[in-house]
């Protein structure tokens, strides 16, 4: 589920607009509306890790291996926690997440006009 929702969220960046009949704003909203989800869905998902027993590894796994298998897990988390939540907090420093007037530069695919 994560998954796809990454994918689209890269998806409504990097396609041009028109694609599908959506315009560059309709990607643009869902990029806004999806990043949060993904969030939201990482924020419950480590809830749930780190309130319940997860399966133990084999017991003949080699100690780098299990280590490297553990780093992986909580890297995809972190990642996947600290991604969506820095595009928020960038993205409400120049207001395109509550419209308000952009203080920052001019961002490249949003086109947000900024100054005077
Ligand atoms: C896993 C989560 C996310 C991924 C993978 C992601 C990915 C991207 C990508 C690839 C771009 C294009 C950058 C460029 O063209 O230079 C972008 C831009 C942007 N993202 Fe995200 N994003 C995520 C989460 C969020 C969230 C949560 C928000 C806000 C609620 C957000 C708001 C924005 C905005 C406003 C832009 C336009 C920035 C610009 O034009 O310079 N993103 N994002």
């Amino acid at each position: 589920m994560v998954v796809l929702l990454v994918i689209a969220q890269y998806a409504t960046k990097w396609l041009p607009a028109g694609f599908a009949s959506l315009s560059e704003g309709r990607l643009n909203a869902w990029h806004l509306a999806i990043g949060p989800a993904i969030l939201l869905l990482m924020l419950l998902r480590l809830a749930w890790r780190l309130t319940h027993h997860t399966p133990q590894p084999p017991s003949d796994l080699p100690v780098p291996l299990r280590l490297l298998s553990r780093g992986t897990h909580w890297l995809f988390y972190a990642i996947l926690v600290v991604l969506p939540a820095l595009g928020w907090i960038a993205a409400s420093g120049y207001g395109a997440v509550t419209g308000a007037k952009p203080r920052a530069r001019s961002c490249s695919r949003t086109k947000v006009r900024v100054g005077r």
